[in-house]
């Protein structure tokens, strides 16, 4: 079972060549109990044992869906090799990369998934990370902000009330995982000690404490919201690069019967110098 080309319903067929200027995001659902079976085979054994660990179902289809997207995905842009054939290590905070097979072009990926939703977004070489959320969950939106954002932040969180603190809360929620998990180091990074702000409709910024030890203008965000219950959140470390175009697409978890879509974007990065230059 080879990786076969995405069938697009609309927009470009996805290329290895396209991740030079784009990063991908995929999308797609939670697998149904009647279709595991056609995913369960690209899972390798530990994979398996880890779904069959699931007590819940709501995970443990999530979770499948999750792995056979990641694998499909990858086979894209690598043709050559079967979805169930992709190695993956796992970093000291459990960040997964790629370990094989050998003289692979260098794909990496980020997942996430929440209630009703999984991503998966890949770039070449670049660090990225990408955090879902279901925005209707129950959670002490001024407690947790308390405890872990910014002051700035917890206090813009604080001043809001009903629909506004929610998004508010989301927005730097996302935002705040997709940069750790680009990162790969999970809560070990200290979530307080950078802080996101909005200075204009549509723009975001990111600013570090010296102890995060990071540099504000390689970083490219993004945040939408691909359903009106959920908000995803992009972080790519391009460096010095023009920023990338980010594709979004929907497709079944085998990446089959892709569709380009264009979710409405809450907020992104003001463009990097090098865009600016190419532009002028
Ligand atoms: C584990 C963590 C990286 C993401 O957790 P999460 O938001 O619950 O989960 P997501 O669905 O977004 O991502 C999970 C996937 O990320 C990947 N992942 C795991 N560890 C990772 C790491 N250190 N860095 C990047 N990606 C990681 C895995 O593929 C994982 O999938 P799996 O659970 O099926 O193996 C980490 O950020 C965490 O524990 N967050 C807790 C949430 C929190 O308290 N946030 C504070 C408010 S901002």
């Amino acid at each position: 079972m080879l990786g076969s080309p995405a069938i697009m319903e609309n927009g470009d067929t996805p290329t290895l060549g396209s991740l030079d200027s784009e990063a991908h995001i995929w999308l797609t659902g939670p697998v149904s109990p009647e279709a595991a079976e056609d995913h369960l085979p690209l899972l390798v054994a530990e994979e398996v044992e880890q779904y069959e660990r699931f007590l819940v179902d709501r995970p443990r289809y999530l979770y499948l869906a999750a792995r056979a997207l990641a694998r499909s995905v990858l086979s894209i842009y690598a043709p050559d090799v079967d979805p169930a054939a992709w190695r993956f290590r796992f970093n000291e905070h459990g960040r997964p990369e790629i370990d094989g097979p050998a003289d692979q072009p260098p794909l990496r990926f980020n997942l996430s998934h929440t209630d009703g939703l999984v991503a998966c977004m890949v770039t070449l070489e670049m660090d990225t990370g990408v955090d879902v959320e279901w925005t209707e969950r129950g959670i002490d939106l001024v407690g947790v902000a308390g405890h872990s954002f910014s002051e700035l932040e917890a206090s813009e969180v604080r001043q809001r009330r009903g629909r506004e603190r929610r998004d508010r809360f989301f927005r730097y929620w996302t935002l705040k995982e997709a940069y750790i998990k680009a990162r790969g180091m999970g809560l070990a990074l200290p979530l307080r000690r950078f802080s996101y702000t909005f200075p204009d409709p549509g723009v975001v910024n990111i600013e570090f404490d010296p102890e995060v030890g990071d540099h504000e203008p390689d970083w490219q965000f993004a945040l939408y919201q691909p359903a009106p219950e959920h908000y995803l959140s992009a972080a790519i470390r391009r460096g010095d690069r023009a920023d990338l175009r980010i594709v979004v697409r929907r497709s079944t978890a085998l990446a089959r019967e892709a569709v380009e879509v264009d979710p409405p974007r809450l907020v992104a990065s003001p463009p990097s110098s090098a865009t600016t230059a190419r532009a002028t």
